[in-house]
C-alpha cells in the first residue's frame, strides 16, 4: 500500500501505520482523513492483519487537525459542505471500528485530532516526555469528530470536560493517571514497546482474540449509546459558519 499521507509497514501479523507530514507536525489534512479511511477499510477484509499500530513520523504522533485547511471556503454545495464536515468523524469511526487490536505509539506530543485519533485505538503507549492538548475550544470549535464520548469512555465524563474545557496542556504522567495513557514508557521506545505488546497478542490463537476484541467493542459501544446519537459533524459546520460570520462582520465594521 502506497500513500502520500502515510507510511505502512508489514511486519507478519504486525502492521505498522505512521503518520508521514513531519515537517507539517503530522497535522491531519482531507488526504489524510482519506487515506487512514483506505487503510481501515482494507483491513476489513485482511485476515492475516492481527494488529496494527499507529504513530508518528519525525517528532510527533500529530499535532491535529489541519489548521490550514479551515480558512479553506469548501465547496458551494451545502450538502458535500456537510459531509465534509464529517471527514474526521467518519475516520475516527474507521479506527475504532477495526477488528484487529489497534495501538497508538504516541511519540513527542498528540495535540487535538492527534488524541482524539489515539483514543480510538484499544491501548496508547506514550513516551515519558510525551504531551497533550486539546485545545479545540480555545480555537472557537467544539471538539468532534465524535470525540467526546469515546473520550468520556476512557478517562471519565469530569476529566473528558476539564481537558476539553480548560484546554490545558498535560503530560504523560497526567495522561496516565487519566486514562488517557495505558503505558509510559522511556522516551524514544514506544514504537518498540508497541511492537513488543503485539508480540504478546499474536502468540495467542486468532481467533480468541479476535472474539474478545469484539466483544469489547460491543461494551464500549454500549456505553457510548445515545452520546453518538447526535452528528457532532453538524456542530462543527454550524460553529465554522458563525465564525465566518463574525469575522465579515468585523471586516465590514473595520471598513
Ligand atoms: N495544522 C497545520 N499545520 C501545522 C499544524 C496544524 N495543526 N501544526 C503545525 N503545523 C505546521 C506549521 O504551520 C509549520 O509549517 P511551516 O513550516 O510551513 O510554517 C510546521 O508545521 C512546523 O510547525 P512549528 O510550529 O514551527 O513546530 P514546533 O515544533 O515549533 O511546534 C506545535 C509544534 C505542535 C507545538 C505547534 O506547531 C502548534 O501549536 N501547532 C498547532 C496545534 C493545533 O492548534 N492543532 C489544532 C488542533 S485542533
Amino acid at each position: 500500500m502506497s500513500y502520500e499521507t502515510l507510511n505502512v509497514d508489514q511486519d507478519g501479523a504486525v502492521m505498522t501505520v505512521a503518520f508521514n507530514r513531519p515537517d507539517k507536525r503530522n497535522a491531519i489534512n482531507r488526504q489524510m482523513h482519506i487515506e487512514v479511511q483506505d487503510v481501515c477499510l482494507k483491513l476489513a477484509t485482511d485476515f492475516e492483519t492481527r494488529v496494527v499500530i499507529f504513530t508518528g513520523e519525525g517528532a510527533c504522533f500529530s499535532a491535529g487537525a489541519d489548521t490550514k485547511e479551515w480558512g479553506q471556503p469548501g465547496p458551494d454545495n451545502e450538502l458535500e459542505l456537510r459531509y465534509q464536515s464529517g471527514i474526521g468523524s467518519r475516520s475516527s469511526n474507521a479506527i475504532d471500528a477495526l477488528n484487529q487490536i489497534s495501538i497508538a505509539a504516541i511519540n513527542g506530543y498528540a495535540v487535538g485530532g492527534g488524541a482524539v485519533w489515539a483514543v480510538c485505538c484499544d491501548f496508547r503507549i506514550g513516551g515519558e516526555g510525551a504531551w497533550f492538548s486539546i485545545p479545540e475550544v480555545e480555537l472557537g470549535i467544539p471538539l468532534s469528530w465524535n470525540a467526546l464520548p469515546r473520550l468520556a469512555r476512557e478517562v471519565g465524563h469530569a476529566r473528558a470536560l476539564e481537558m476539553t474545557v480548560v484546554c490545558d496542556r498535560f503530560d504523560a504522567q497526567q495522561a496516565l493517571d487519566w486514562g488517557l495513557l495505558t503505558h509510559v514508557v522511556p522516551t524514544g521506545t514506544e514504537l518498540a514497546a508497541a511492537r513488543e505488546l503485539a508480540a504478546k497478542i499474536t502468540r495467542h490463537p486468532p481467533l480468541p482474540v479476535a472474539l474478545t476484541k469484539a466483544s469489547m467493542k460491543a461494551i464500549k459501544r454500549q456505553t457510548e449509546q445515545g452520546e453518538v446519537a447526535y452528528s457532532d459533524g453538524d456542530l462543527l459546520l454550524y460553529s465554522r459558519l458563525l465564525q465566518q460570520r463574525a469575522r465579515r462582520r468585523s471586516k465590514q465594521s473595520e471598513a
